[in-house]
């Protein structure tokens, strides 16, 4: 393919940075943008001199000529969105989670098929140098089977824009576990390979939450800690854990460990940053030596680079629409199971 792509974002918070990984690659244009709050639109437009712009989706869907969409709303309007953009004949970026359930997703997925169109998730948190550095350790056989993980991401105070859209279920989805938790799942199962879950047991709870919704008449009905343990059909093991508010001492904590049968790994954030470390642990002949990745390290793209990257030169793109479903399917048993405090099995169509 030799022209241009055309591509156009739709939602302007985290959008923002779509447009500027799109901008970075020379076969990609960014020829369009939408966002329902005028200002923003506007400001945006101008900020990245976008040319065309639109308070509604739909009407830029019909009136560009649009080859690749980022959907980077409030997570409710994914799948309309999502199903819109097929329908216009256009891939799809999605911002993490895929969609409020698994039934959206499956549609979704259903749709992408039916107009032989690429779907992709946002799992940016693949996209930095210490997990593409610790993949191909685990592709090279450096761990051997992986058999256990844990993947957290907590926050001592991070409800994001409280009151506003993230902490209202029939806008979000439910709250940090699908919000942050979503990322940490993504990239553990990554490095497992992708098994199949079969059951899960989760637990919810929203006692920090919901005491300052109630003193500030806000609206907050989510989690904010949700914790839960995922069995997959190798027998493998996975515990997560989320939140948006618990009594730790770190402001922000992420960490996934991996444990293997001839190794370990961790990738995790320095000093409460969104800077990250990644080490391996390994076993030889009864030796035990511990690895650090040191710069210089392998350059990596942007999420947006990578997706506009594959289909330009006809290469499966990585974080697919199918991976997407299974996180999904993980996050709706997640919450079924602590809502009915049992486990639960994940049965598909
Ligand atoms: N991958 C990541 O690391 C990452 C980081 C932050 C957010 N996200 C995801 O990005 C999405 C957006 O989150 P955010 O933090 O940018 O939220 P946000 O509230 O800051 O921005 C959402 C924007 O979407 C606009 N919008 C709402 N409905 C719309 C519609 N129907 N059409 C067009 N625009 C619409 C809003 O006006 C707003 O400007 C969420 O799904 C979130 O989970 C991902």
């Amino acid at each position: 393919m030799d022209r241009l792509l055309n591509v156009g974002v739709i939602g302007l918070g985290m959008g923002r940075h779509h447009i500027a990984g799109y901008q970075n690659h020379p076969s990609a244009q960014v020829v369009a943008i939408s966002d329902t709050d005028p200002i923003r639109l506007q400001e945006i437009g101008e900020k990245y001199n976008i040319p065309n712009r639109y308070t509604s989706a739909e009407q830029m869907l019909q009136e560009e000529k649009l080859d690749v969409v980022s959907i980077a709303t409030p997570n409710k309007y994914h799948n309309p969105l999502a199903l819109a953009c097929f329908e216009a004949g256009c891939h799809v970026l999605c911002e993490k989670p895929m969609a409020l359930s698994a039934v959206e997703g499956r549609e979704m997925l259903a749709a992408a098929a039916k107009a032989g169109k690429r779907m992709m998730i946002n799992f940016s948190y693949r996209f930095t140098e210490q997990s593409m550095a610790l993949k191909q350790q685990v592709e090279m056989g450096t761990v051997g089977d992986i058999y256990f993980a844990r993947t957290i991401w907590h926050r001592r105070r991070g409800l994001p824009g409280f009151g506003g859209w993230f902490g209202q279920k029939a806008l979000s989805g439910g709250g940090p576990l699908i919000d942050l938790g979503v990322h940490r799942i993504d990239l553990a199962l990554w490095l497992m390979g992708y098994p199949k879950p079969i059951w899960v047991l989760g637990s919810a709870y929203n006692p920090i939450g919901s005491a300052l919704a109630a003193s500030l008449n806000a609206k907050f009905d989510v989690e904010d800690l949700a914790v839960g343990l995922i069995k997959f059909d190798n027998g493998a093991t996975l515990e997560v854990e989320a939140s948006w508010a618990a009594n730790i001492k770190e402001s922000e904590l992420m960490e996934t460990r991996l444990y293997g049968t001839s190794g370990g790994l961790v990738q995790r954030n320095l000093d409460e940053t969104y800077k990250f470390e990644a080490e391996l642990y390994i076993e030889r002949e009864g030796a035990h030596f511990d690895m650090k990745l040191h710069p210089p390290v392998p350059p990596v793209t942007t999420p947006m680079y990578h997706f506009i990257d594959s289909i330009v030169n006809d290469k499966p793109h990585i974080a697919t629409g199918e991976e997407g479903l299974l996180v999904m399917e993980i996050l709706d048993a997640l919450y079924a199971s602590a809502a009915d405090g049992m486990p639960i099995k994940i049965t598909r169509p």
